[in-house]
């Protein structure tokens, strides 16, 4: 039996963010969203999961399961529904909830920013606005000194990258759902400053707290024709944030695919010549973005509830990419999941995932812990309950958790810090 080995004090854990799981959002951007007429939204959150209420015994379920960590967010427009007026009960719930977690033996990671914005905020012009980094990190510093010594990890933005592209460059049914390339830039530039200081306030306020960006970083392949496309997607979704990260103590890796751009040689030259004429940046930018169709290029493969290639390995290509850049750097999986209803995938990808990323480690990625993504079915933004993330199901009628077997598969494999490679089961069709 070939056993592979995690170090003893690996953090084994699972994710949730605030709006997908607490239910009962209403001062965030996305609740209005959900209601505009003509946005892409299938169904609005609604009560989502219940989590806000029933965080005590979900924290319990996952710590039976043998986990060890925590990751989830706190919600900027819960703790600070209005401009400058902080929400005491707010804060005192997500006390409670590093207490609890920490009581359960959980670490928390905490997220202070994943996704939405406070509606004040986002009325504000959200990140494109100068303003808001600067409130970000008023809020980032509150929470920080709040949660006090029961946390000692924070990632401070999930994924700028989809928050900017998403919004601003007609991707992923993210607000304002706008296409303004000129916009789009400021909304990077304002993450990007939010980042630093966000990561300034925890390190202030907490010095002995590592903070850290959970980066978006997916595995790409192009050929020859794909390459001023991929050149343009990787610097302005994935590096312009991994260069803000260089003073981080630790970064968050997140991916859950690979994209592969094959296109005729001629189309990199051209690509390139288009993105030269300014005039037509908010007709070609999107489309340039828009090359990276995961499914394009490739068909033999299996393909998750999102659309996505089945890639359980990506992750791995996700945390050598972030290793190349940062050797020095600690690094921690924040996410790594499927949409799925068949869990044997779920099972599957994350025995294959953590095999790859093991031999990363054999390599010398300094990789710190897994979070799988996500503790709970939940609310998947655009897609509304279409997807099932959860190592355990709900039942959103009754609100009942149903642990599924990928959640025990994690559970055995975080108690022993082994994993049978041997054992890894290979599915059939998604
Ligand atoms: C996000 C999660 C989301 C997941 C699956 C990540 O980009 O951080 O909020 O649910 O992907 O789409």
């Amino acid at each position: 039996m070939t056993e592979l080995v995690f170090p003893p004090d690996f953090l084994w854990g699972a994710a949730t963010s605030g709006h997908q799981v607490e239910g009962g959002n209403e001062h965030a951007d996305w609740w209005d969203w959900e209601r505009e007429p003509g946005t892409p939204v299938r169904e609005p959150s609604g009560n989502a999961v219940e989590h806000y209420t029933r965080y005590a015994s979900d924290l319990s379920l996952l710590a039976s399961l043998g986990l060890n960590a925590y990751r989830f967010s706190v919600e900027w427009s819960r703790v600070e529904p209005e401009e400058g007026d902080f929400d005491l009960e707010a804060i005192a719930h997500y006390r409670d909830m590093v207490r609890k977690a920490r009581a359960r033996h959980l670490t928390p990671i905490v997220t202070l920013n994943h996704f939405t914005l406070p509606r004040w905020t986002a009325l504000g012009g959200g990140w494109t606005s100068p303003r808001t980094p600067v409130l970000f990190e008023r809020y980032a510093r509150r929470v920080v000194a709040e949660l006090g010594d029961g946390v000692d990890w924070y990632c401070t933005i999930n994924e700028p990258t989809t928050v900017a592209t998403g919004g601003y460059v007609g991707r992923w049914g993210f607000p304002p759902g706008v296409v303004d390339v000129p916009r789009w830039k400021k909304a990077i530039a304002g993450l990007v400053e939010g980042h630093k200081r966000a990561r300034a306030a925890v390190k202030e306020t907490r010095p002995e707290a590592r903070a850290g960006l959970a980066a978006f970083a997916v595995e790409r392949v192009t050929n020859a024709g794909g390459r001023a496309a991929n050149e343009y997607w990787q610097r302005w979704n994935e590096d312009v944030y991994l260069d803000a990260a260089a003073e981080d103590d630790f970064i968050g890796v997140q991916a859950y695919t690979r994209e592969v751009l094959n296109l005729p040689r001629i189309v990199s030259p051209l690509t390139r010549l288009a993105l030269a004429i300014k005039p037509l940046e908010n007709t070609v930018v999107p489309r340039v973005l828009a090359m990276h169709d995961p499914l394009r290029g490739e068909r033999a493969f299996r393909v998750t509830q999102m659309g996505w290639e089945y890639r359980p390995e990506s992750i791995a290509a996700a945390v050598r990419r972030v290793a190349a850049r940062y050797p020095d750097k600690d690094l921690l999986v924040t996410e790594h999941g499927v949409g799925t209803l068949d869990d044997n995938h779920r099972i599957e990808l994350i025995a294959r995932g953590l095999a790859a990323l093991h031999d990363a480690m054999a390599d010398g990625v300094r990789l710190r812990g897994y979070l799988h993504w996500s503790l709970l079915d939940n609310f998947e933004w655009a897609r509304g309950y279409s997807a099932n993330f959860g190592l355990i199901e709900v039942d959103r009628a009754t609100q009942k958790r149903l642990v599924r077997p990928s959640a025990r598969f994690l559970g055995q494999i975080a108690r022993t810090g082994r994993l049978d490679a041997e054992a890894i089961p290979l599915g059939g069709g998604c």
